[in-house]
């Protein structure tokens, strides 16, 4: 496709897995990535193609500063942009709210304008379920498209005026966007302060893996990949104006998961310790994804175990990516929010 995409987070945990995967199975013919290179942003998830292949471009700028998105959209008139870039970590937003304002929001904003005046043919806004609040346990409901927004936490809420805003352009100026409201993550290039990724490498060092709470939480774990190509079919064939919402049917408490980590990585469990819970913790998440199944015809490819299994062993064979993340900045905030939990 002779196209140009703008990946906003592209150096981040999804956008990288999402440009990796653009490049690799040639989506469109050049991809700029542009990103902030927050704590959250590596560019060492962008490698090889960073260095040898001229289909990528990395563009270092703030999705907040008006100066860096004007550029970037007169510099590469994106046919197309996929709005990845966020504070995307529910505990940072609970001790400071303030950086998911205004990324979240006023970055989101900044960039639906730039996409309107370099009539942008189409804008994909990279949501989460979050947006929908919390479910109870041992019920059968799900999100799905049509109901009400509920966020709880400041990150949710921060995602959910995003959305809202997009829709809010796409109702006034028919501005043409899409969003995807998924379920979370895992799998490779995981920054190491989400479950997954900090439970694994906790249990690689033989230290202690923090459960919050009652660790009955329930999340719907879905593949990297898996959303990353649902990102793009709805980035390419979703009804402008419309939300989908992409999950992989599994649903999973946070201790079950947990556990499996510590069998993969050959703990025992004597490793798990139970800690004071997230305030204002959302239950339970679960997506009814039979939207974007029925309708674009997506389904996700990577099976739990098999996908659990493989990320394991990539953080065992990434041991220096990860090493370079616990820097100085890392084992702070590390100390700051699970010191108070002990
Ligand atoms: P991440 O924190 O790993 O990466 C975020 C990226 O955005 C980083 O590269 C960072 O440098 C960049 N960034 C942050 N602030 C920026 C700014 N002001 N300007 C430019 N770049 C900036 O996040 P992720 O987990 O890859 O999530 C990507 C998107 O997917 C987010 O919008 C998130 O809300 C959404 N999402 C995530 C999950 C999940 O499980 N991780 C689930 C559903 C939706
Ligand atoms: P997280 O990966 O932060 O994603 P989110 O809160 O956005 O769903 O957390 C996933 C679940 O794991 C959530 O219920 C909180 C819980 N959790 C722990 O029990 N211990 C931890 O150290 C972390 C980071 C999360």
């Amino acid at each position: 496709m002779q196209e140009t995409w703008i990946v906003t987070g592209g150096a981040g945990f999804i956008g990288s897995n999402f440009v990796r995967l653009a490049l690799a199975e040639n989506w469109c013919a050049k991809v700029v990535v542009f990103d902030a290179l927050t704590y959250a942003g590596n560019l060492d998830n962008l490698q090889p193609y960073l260095e040898s292949d001229s289909r990528l471009v990395f563009v270092r700028g703030d999705v907040a500063n008006a100066g860096d998105v004007e550029k970037v959209f007169a510099d590469h008139k994106p046919h197309r942009v996929f709005h990845f870039a966020a504070e995307s970590h529910v505990d940072r937003s609970i001790q400071n709210s303030a950086p998911f304002v205004i990324t979240n929001v006023l970055g989101t904003q900044l960039l639906l304008s730039a996409a309107r005046k370099h009539e942008t043919k189409r804008f994909l806004l990279v949501s989460t379920d979050e947006v929908y609040g919390a479910l109870p346990l041992n019920s059968a409901d799900k999100f799905h498209e049509k109901r009400p927004y509920c966020p709880s936490s400041p990150y949710a809420a921060s995602k959910a005026s995003a959305d809202f805003l997009a829709l809010a352009a796409f109702h006034t100026y028919g501005q043409d966007v899409v969003i995807t409201n998924c379920s979370n993550n895992y799998g490779p290039y995981q920054f190491p302060e989400k479950l997954i990724p900090l439970m694994i490498m906790n249990a690689l060092k033989g230290e202690q893996l923090p459960v919050y709470g009652d660790g009955l939480y329930v999340r719907d774990w879905i593949h990297v990949e898996d959303q990353c190509r649902a990102v793009r079919l709805c980035g390419l064939e979703g009804k402008s104006g419309e939300t989908y919402c992409i999950g992989s049917d599994n649903e999973q408490p946070n201790i079950a998961v947990v556990k499996m980590i510590l069998k993969l990585t050959g703990r025992d469990e004597t490793l798990i310790r139970y800690v004071k819970d997230r305030p204002g913790h959302d239950r339970r998440y679960a997506i009814d994804s039979a939207k974007v199944r029925e309708q674009l015809g997506w389904k996700p490819r990577i099976d739990w175990g098999n996908g659990l299994a493989a990320t394991v062993r990539w953080y065992v064979d990434n041991a220096t990516w990860l090493d370079r993340i616990r820097t100085g900045e890392f084992q702070k905030y590390y100390a700051e929010l699970y010191g108070d939990r002990q």
